[in-house]
């Protein structure tokens, strides 16, 4: 027999607060900025997924290359009984851990974690109709502010793929992996997937393909604002930018506006003014190398014990345990 059960471990509120004040901190800061989790509404999220078939976006890919070639490694290593998924969205490649856990016999239960309450309601039918005897316990959690995973189950393997941990600026990284780390007891494992720094032509395609669904996808993020808080931006009269920081080694996304403007927006009773060509920082995505996530995750207090690339090197998948 397989179970379904799904935990709100925020109030039914926390998002909408939450969006009221990232988007007044941010827009009255300068330059401005908007964090990229308001990005996956419905429309967001459909649209994200379009961007991992795109041939510009290769870091799905990469990364399902590596785990389709590692994923028998990666469960005989860590025995897992309980896998944890933050940010699981379609639970899409984790299928593959999944088969490799059940095939060794170790597997028992599913936990994915994700703002998204109807991606894990859709993960979570899929998965108990095709895992006999799996047990998912979702988590609607919004997990850059804390996991609240239980106790337990162990051993668990904590996977946070895709490269989302590029979402996060330096500190809130650093914030972020101690709080995994914390989180993880002995015998627990981290498997973390980052996207690499690699020719500044490839990343910027990567973020601005020719078929603009990156850019649908950057504006959507004011069709939410015009929802949410009945604001009355005009997504047309902005720009696609995705901008490669040498120094920074990131892709930041970011919105120009074509002409000067005033932005209402009741629900926060907030006029916000935009100059001709100024520019909204939407998202940045952080590209690593091999060194660098070993002393991230060395200062976090876990120690990497092995990592695999695809065959063109293009992304990293780390597995890394408590130090
Ligand atoms: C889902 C955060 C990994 O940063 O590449 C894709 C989101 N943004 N195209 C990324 C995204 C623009 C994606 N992550």
């Amino acid at each position: 027999m397989s179970a379904f059960d799904l935990t709100r471990l925020l109030p039914a509120d926390h998002f909408s607060h939450a969006l009221r004040h990232d988007v007044q901190r941010g827009l009255t800061a300068s330059p401005k900025w908007l964090p990229p989790k308001w990005f996956y509404d419905a429309r967001g999220s459909e649209l994200f997924e379009e961007i991992t078939r795109l041939p510009e976006y290769y870091p799905t890919r990469a990364e399902r290359e590596i785990l389709t070639g590692h994923a028998g490694d990666i469960a005989a290593l860590t025995r897992a009984r309980t896998l944890v998924e933050l940010g699981s969205g379609s639970s899409e490649k984790t299928r593959l851990l999944l088969d490799a856990l059940r095939d060794l016999g170790t597997l028992g239960t599913y936990v994915p974690v994700d703002v998204s309450e109807s991606a894990l309601e859709a993960a979570g039918a899929a998965l108990t109709a095709d895992y006999p005897g799996l047990a998912v316990h979702a988590v609607l959690a919004d997990f850059t502010r804390g996991l609240g995973l239980p106790p337990g189950g162990g051993p668990r393997l904590l996977a946070f793929l895709g490269g989302t941990l590029g979402n996060f600026l330096p500190e809130e990284r650093a914030g972020f992996l101690r709080m995994v780390r914390a989180a993880l007891e002995p015998g627990d494992a981290l498997l973390l997937g980052t996207d690499l720094v690699k020719d500044p032509a490839v990343l910027v395609a990567a973020y601005d393909d020719a078929a603009g669904v990156t850019a649908e996808f950057n504006r959507n993020v004011l069709n939410v604002l015009d929802r949410e808080l009945d604001a009355d931006f005009d997504p047309e009269t902005f720009e696609h930018v995705a901008h490669w920081d040498a120094e920074q080694e990131w892709i930041e996304m970011r919105l120009r506006s074509t002409r000067t403007q005033t932005v209402k927006i009741p629900a926060l009773d907030m006029p916000v003014h935009f100059e001709a060509g100024e520019e909204l920082r939407t998202e940045v995505s952080a590209k690593f190398r091999r060194e660098r996530v070993a002393a991230e995750l060395a200062a976090a207090g876990m120690r990497l014990s092995h990592w695999w690339t695809d065959g063109g090197g293009r992304f990293g998948l780390s597995l890394a345990e408590p130090a």
